[in-house]
């Protein structure tokens, strides 16, 4: 069962800090692979994070180490990974209110990737159905050790900064179970260290379906005719919802058996707050094209203010290495205290000292 945002955190037993801070943590991260951000990322993961800003000590990054994992372009990374700064600003976070940053510009995650590597059993690893589904696609060519370690660097992602809640969609929910595993498995071994997290996944739009599969999750590596970007431009956009799969029928209803429309119906209620009984009755006698027209508009009305941010963000290119300067300081100070108790906890021997 999804865990409702307003779920209060249920097992996330706080270590002490290495910063205090009167709010709990949390913490998130998102790829900067693909052509940009999709209308899952926001749903499913990102809308929280902006909502999360200011009751919780926020920490959001970039894995640009996590993007390695399958072949790439080092130019094509470097720009995306600026891009994607940028469009977590547009989208609503604000590094005066967040710590947003770099994954690689904070080394402690490899170091401490390779320590939790150390205390995770290689089934458990083979069990990740995200390892298993991108080794099994052909056009990644052969699957790499990266890869296949790809969940333990998100555990260390997560535990390096001690986070409480980290607010992802459905799919990230068997990587948040090893890292909690992971986690009370160093903790008993070596003592406190880190806290347990909670996962904070949105009861609604947890799994925003892909407009031409909906059987499928909306993908920045599937075809982009199903896959609604935050920077298509309003043209392609109604022609993608225009052109979204649904069923036979005309009636605007959620049901299991009309995953299409439930989709469509479940992007515009997290878009417009209206609840899906409230939609249902708007629609109930005018057929699917006037349905997908409101769901256009209020996409175009969405990602209008968002794409001149961007623009804007972008152009100021002092003003977003600033950003990622502070960032990473930011994220350093935090990662730094816990790694050095991770090293006294796992007993790498102090520089300069003779006993232990
Ligand atoms: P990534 O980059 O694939 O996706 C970023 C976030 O978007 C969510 N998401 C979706 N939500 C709803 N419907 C969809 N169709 C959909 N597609 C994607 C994802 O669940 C995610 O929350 N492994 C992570 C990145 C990561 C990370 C971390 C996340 C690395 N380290 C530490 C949290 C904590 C990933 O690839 O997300």
């Amino acid at each position: 069962m999804p865990v409702e945002p307003t779920s209060p955190p249920t097992e996330s037993k706080s270590a002490d800090r290495p910063v205090l801070s009167p709010k709990p943590r949390v913490l998130s991260g998102i790829q900067p692979t693909g052509i940009g951000f999709h209308l899952g990322n926001y749903l499913g993961a990102v809308r929280n994070w902006v909502a999360m800003q200011d009751d919780f000590d926020a920490f959001y990054f970039v894995p640009d180490m996590h993007a390695i994992t399958v072949p790439h372009d080092p130019a094509t990374l470097r720009r995306r990974t600026r891009e994607s700064i940028a469009e977590l600003m547009a989208l609503g976070l604000d590094p005066a209110r967040c710590t947003l940053f770099v994954q690689s510009h904070v080394p402690e995650h490899a170091e401490l990737a390779w320590v939790l590597g150390c205390i995770t059993a290689y089934g458990e690893a083979s069990r990740m159905t995200q390892f298993k589904d991108k080794a099994a696609r052909s056009e990644l060519g052969a699957a790499t050790v990266g890869l296949f370690n790809y969940p333990v660097l998100q555990a260390a992602d997560i535990l390096l900064y001690q986070a409480d809640q980290v607010p992802v969609g459905d799919d990230q929910r068997q990587h948040l179970e090893l890292t909690r595993d992971l986690a009370k498995r160093f903790n008993s071994r070596f003592g406190g260290t880190f806290t347990v997290p909670a996962p904070y996944i949105p009861a609604r739009s947890a799994r925003i379906a892909d407009l031409q599969d909906p059987s499928r999750k909306m993908s920045k590596s599937r075809p982009p005719a199903g896959t609604v970007y935050i920077q298509d431009d309003p043209k392609a956009l109604a022609k993608k919802v225009r052109s979204a799969v649904t069923d036979t029928g005309r009636e605007v209803r959620a049901a299991e058996e009309k995953p299409g429309i439930s989709n469509l119906l479940n992007i515009l209620s997290t878009l417009t707050g209206r609840g899906i009984v409230d939609l249902e009755a708007t629609y109930a006698d005018s057929g699917y094209g006037a349905f997908k027209a409101d769901v256009a508009a209020a996409l175009v009305e969405f990602v209008a203010p968002i794409q001149q941010r961007y623009r804007d963000i972008l152009a100021d290119e002092a003003g977003l290495d600033a950003v990622l300067v502070a960032g990473a300081a930011k994220a350093t100070a935090v990662a730094a205290d816990t790694m050095r108790r991770v090293r006294a906890g796992v007993g790498f021997l102090p520089l300069g000292s003779r006993s232990g």
